[in-house]
């Protein structure tokens, strides 16, 4: 295979390269959030999680950025419009059909500016340092480098050996004795012409198909391993809980909005209405419109514009959706509630509850102990 030639160190001028960022996933594990937005953009911190990821990108340097879109693709160009708002060089790919995170990736092949781009997962937080990611890359002349984060408990992930110089030995599946602790961590840097090596215009996973040819074909596939910050917030636990650091600075961002009140234990944006009597804390967002009543209690949760908490009432690592109200004196842990869902005074939802958009709970109609 041919191989790039090194002429750049990223201590003296760094090789421009493009991103891409793939947002066309449907979502499904972040139901009933991602019915009315693309997991991208949901709200994280006040902001959409993507914002977040691109705040990133810009600061490492990179101007041009391809979205590769499918689920819901009109509403990232209604809010990231062409990019210069947010400092970037913004486009948009739509795949009619979704084509898999592989066949993302060589659907915007045609957009791509540079010699080499570096492909995000647009659901992951992490804290790598995105230009070293690109050293070791350039350094390693590397076809492909991917960003393999070392984690307490590799066993609900496939993992990803490297050898003493950092080549990848395998991509292998989930395993209870895992021989490694590292994992792929969703952001990965391409020389240019291996993503024209991809197949065109059919579905492709980058992670089982791609990579694994790329292997076995000789490829030089590197792995650039870090033990920073790493969160895949593809589900409801996942995504509080990153919200969560987002707001107490344990994820890093540029993209954190103005608000009426923000420390590591709450961010309250301008409009959002919490009574001194109430309690928010580990994190929590309280967004534009939202109302948190006397004596409540708020853990750890995201509450979208517009929602409602009433007096009395415990939300401990929960989304509520835009619009959503909980009642006086319910008591919501580890739930999902739709958008404009209504939970009537006095409930108890409990783990992994999901409440889809416009549902009404009558006032104790739902426990899940015996209750007084
Ligand atoms: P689940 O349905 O909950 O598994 O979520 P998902 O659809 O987002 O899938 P997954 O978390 O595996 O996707 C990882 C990243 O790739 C996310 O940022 C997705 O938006 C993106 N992605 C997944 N499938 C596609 C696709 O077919 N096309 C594009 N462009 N991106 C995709």
């Amino acid at each position: 295979m041919e191989r790039i030639v090194v002429t750049d160190r990223l201590s003296g001028t760094a090789p421009e390269i493009d991103a891409v960022v793939l947002v066309g996933g449907k979502g499904s594990r972040l139901r009933p959030l991602t019915l009315s937005a693309a997991k991208p953009m949901l709200p994280t911190a006040g902001v959409p999680y993507l914002e977040h990821l691109l705040s990133r990108i810009r600061v490492a340097g990179i101007r041009h950025v391809v979205l590769g879109t499918s689920y819901r693709a009109e509403t990232f160009e209604d809010y990231f419009g062409d990019g210069s708002e947010f400092g970037l060089d913004l486009e948009y790919v739509v795949e009619d059909e979704p084509l898999g995170t592989g066949g993302g990736i060589r659907n915007v092949y045609d957009r791509l500016r540079h010699d080499h781009a570096m492909v995000f997962n647009g659901d992951v937080l992490s804290g790598v340092d995105l230009r070293a990611v690109l050293q070791t890359h350039i350094e390693c002349r590397a076809d492909v480098t991917l960003h393999l984060v070392r984690v307490p408990d590799p066993r609900a992930f496939g993992c990803v050996p490297t050898d003493d110089d950092g080549r990848v030995l395998g991509f292998l599946e989930k395993t209870d004795e895992p021989p490694t602790d590292q994992i792929n961590a969703g952001c990965y840097v391409f020389r240019r012409e291996v993503i024209a090596g991809i197949p065109q215009g059919v579905s492709v996973s980058v992670e089982r198909d791609t990579f694994p040819a790329l292997l076995t074909a000789g490829a030089t596939v590197v792995g650039h391993i870090d033990a920073g910050y790493w969160l895949d917030l593809g589900t409801p636990m996942a995504y509080v809980q990153g919200s969560a650091d987002l707001v107490a600075g344990v994820a890093p961002t540029a993209a954190l909005p103005k608000a009426q009140a923000h420390d590591l234990d709450r961010l309250v944006l301008t409009g959002a209405q919490v009574d001194p009597n109430a309690t928010v804390l580990g994190g929590s967002t309280i967004g534009s419109g939202a109302r948190v009543d006397a004596q409540a209690f708020v853990r750890g949760s995201v509450v979208m514009d517009d929602a409602q908490i009433g007096s009395g009432a415990r939300v401990e690592s929960s989304v509520l959706g835009r619009g959503a109200r909980v009642g006086a004196g319910a008591v919501l842990v580890g739930v999902v509630v739709g958008d404009g869902a209504v939970i009537g005074a006095g409930c108890e939802l409990l783990d992994g509850a999901r409440v889809w958009p416009g549902t009404e709970l009558p006032a104790g109609s739902i426990r899940f102990s015996a209750g007084e």
